[in-house]
């Protein structure tokens, strides 16, 4: 690879790499190779443990750097002792991290240089972990894992997948090299942030709707696309407020969450929410709700012939935002259609007073309802963008940043 076209994203930043033993300690090498391309000084420290996988030689070779393994090394500690090397570091790396380290680490323990070296300091740390599954999924390793994490402590994978040892599969693969540096350059770059002091209130998921108390209509809206929209949204800045219906998957990190049932409770939920900079209508409301609820459980009766469900029109969330006294500044509906996608959705977008419609294709065929995937078009008054397919995290990063530009203008 042309070592020019590789951008200085860690230009001048300072890691310190402890490398414990674990099989993954090669991929160390390739690691301190692509964090010195991209301008970053590597100092390792190398445990006992890690010295029987790689050589301190190669190491120290593509670290150009004295590479630190004894707590009591006289030289080392005249030099530079244990509680230098941990002052000297923007952050410590810990790759592998061993269950062996991870325990020390959530223990305070600091019988080695590594495990003293990171008792000692108080620059931030990320670790790779790499173990067998069995190691990885041990009542004790992940008591570890909960109390490093409570710890501040930042960890890159583990991935699943095959492991070193033939014929073992499952979670505890190190993070591939560049999975590490790329959460090394996440956590220097300064926080892109720009809805900050924005409100936004987002709807998610299906809506039910009852019939009697043990049934109800409902759709097959799962809720992905929405609540990773609110995610996004969230990671930008942005107070957000998610109405979702009711769905199988968590509500997302740092957005504060009316959970609802139907198209109704929706309506009133997301009104109480306003005023806001902007709405952002995801979920899949129903458009018809039986016209009264049975009290009672519908029964067979002999011969009785099946009941006859009358429905009447559900409240249409998104035209009430985009009609409402408070309006928000940019009001995003989605249409989900299964034919004549654009020429709904603009209709959609007049009738509704919305300023963009992200219509997708949900008919069978597009598989999108429930998926992981999503083909958007965004139309809006001055034309049509359409997307390529990507994942529905994909289509929220990109959306909420378009929402972000809209309202910084
Ligand atoms: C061949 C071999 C491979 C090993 N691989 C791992 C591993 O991937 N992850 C791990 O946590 N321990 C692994 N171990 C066990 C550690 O080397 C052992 O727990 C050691 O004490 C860790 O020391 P350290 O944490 O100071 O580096 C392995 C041991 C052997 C012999």
């Amino acid at each position: 690879m042309d070592r020019g076209i590789i951008s200085q994203t860690l230009g001048g930043k300072r890691v310190l790499l402890i490398i414990g033993g674990g099989i993954a300690a090669y991929k160390c090498l390739d690691l301190i190779r692509r964090l010195r391309e991209r301008g970053a000084s590597v100092r390792p420290i190398m445990t006992r443990a890690a010295q029987e996988f790689v050589t301190p030689l190669s190491v120290g070779a593509l670290a150009a750097d004295h590479v630190f393994t004894d707590l009591f090394s006289r030289e080392d500690e005249q030099d530079v002792g244990h509680i230098r090397l941990s002052r000297e570091a923007d952050l410590i790396v810990v790759a592998p991290a061993t269950a062996d380290l991870m325990a020390k680490m959530a223990h305070g323990l600091a019988d080695d240089l590594a495990s003293a070296v990171l008792l000692a300091t108080t620059a931030p740390v990320l670790v790779a972990p790499a173990m067998n599954p069995l190691m990885w999924n041990h009542p004790a390793t992940r008591r570890n894992r909960a109390t490093l994490a409570k710890d501040d402590i930042r960890f890159v994978g583990p991935n699943s997948g095959e492991m070193a040892e033939s014929g073992e599969a499952g979670a505890g693969r190190m993070a591939e090299p560049l999975e590490i540096v790329a959460a090394i350059e996440a956590f220097f770059k300064p926080a892109h942030r720009p809805l900050v002091g924005k409100t936004i209130v987002v709807t998610s998921g299906p809506t039910v709707e009852p019939i009697d108390p043990v049934r109800y209509i409902a759709n097959r809206s799962s809720g992905k696309q929405g609540h990773a929209i609110a995610a996004a949204l969230a990671r930008l800045g942005a107070t957000v407020r998610l109405v979702s219906g009711p769905v199988s998957i968590p509500d997302p990190e740092g957005v504060s969450v009316v959970h609802v049932e139907t198209a109704r409770e929706m309506k009133q939920a997301v009104e109480k929410h306003l005023p806001a900079d902007a709405a952002v209508m995801v979920a899949a409301v129903a458009d018809w709700r039986v016209e009264s609820e049975w009290g009672q459980k519908l029964k067979k009766q002999p011969g009785g012939g099946a009941p006859t469900l009358r429905m009447v029109e559900n409240p249409d969330i998104l035209a009430g935002v985009g009609h409402h006294a408070e309006r928000p500044r940019l009001v995003v509906g989605f249409a989900a259609e299964t034919q004549d996608l654009l020429a709904n959705a603009r209709k959609k977008l007049e009738k509704k007073g919305a300023d963009w419609i992200v219509a997708n294709d949900v008919s069978h065929e597009g598989g999108v309802m429930g998926g992981d995937r999503n083909h958007v078009r965004i139309v809006s008054k001055s034309g049509v963008e359409e997307w390529p397919e990507m994942t529905k995290e994909e289509v929220a990063a990109r959306l909420a940043e378009k929402i972000a530009e809209a309202l910084g203008e």
